[in-house]
């Protein structure tokens, strides 16, 4: 997990300044924005490889990020937290998404989502205690003929019951 270390300082008239004290995140950010061209437009795909680079995006990245796009903060904010996909805290080594669009949904996702809510004592979007799984919701994994999907880490998993994911869980945490 990354810290945020930016902190308040006192600059040289007494005003409060807001000093950007998390070089690696901002220093990614900027590296990844030059390597587009600071183009804004390649604003996904930069936040897409920021969190390859860190694991997640750092709140700490945003300011620079922002400056390098010549965009507000809140415009960049805005963009991550609009998309599920973007973390704001490092996820853990296994990452299964579970699918709660439509026909999913009707093959009862939202009972195996409160299962695995139950069984791995998180909410969707957060990560065990042991740093061994991620949940997170995803609207449709192209595998509606056999819902309910799930993926895990970058495997499609169709007709999952509460066995099937059990067995799951179980090979993310050996
Ligand atoms: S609705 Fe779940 S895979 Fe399409």
């Amino acid at each position: 997990m990354f810290t945020v270390r930016q902190c308040h300082e006192l600059d040289m008239s007494g005003k409060h300044t807001l000093i950007d004290k998390s070089p690696r995140e901002a220093t990614a950010a900027r590296e990844i924005a030059l390597r587009y061209g600071n183009q804004p437009d390649a604003l996904l795909e930069i936040l897409h490889d920021l969190q390859h680079e860190l694991g997640c995006i750092p709140e700490a990245a945003l300011p620079a990020l922002a400056k390098a796009l010549n965009r507000s903060r809140a415009e960049i904010h805005g963009v991550v937290t609009f998309y599920h996909d973007f973390r704001h805290e490092a996820a853990g080594r296994h990452v299964i998404r579970l699918c709660r669009a439509e026909a999913c949904q009707s093959m009862k996702a939202n009972e195996l989502i409160a299962m695995v809510e139950r069984f791995l004592q998180v909410r969707l979007g957060q990560t065990t205690a042991d740093g061994a799984i991620t949940i997170q919701e995803v609207f449709c994994l192209g595998n509606c003929a056999l819902a309910p999907a799930v993926m895990v880490d970058d495997r499609v998993v169709g007709r999952v019951d509460a066995a099937r994911m059990e067995k799951i869980i179980a090979e993310c945490r050996s």
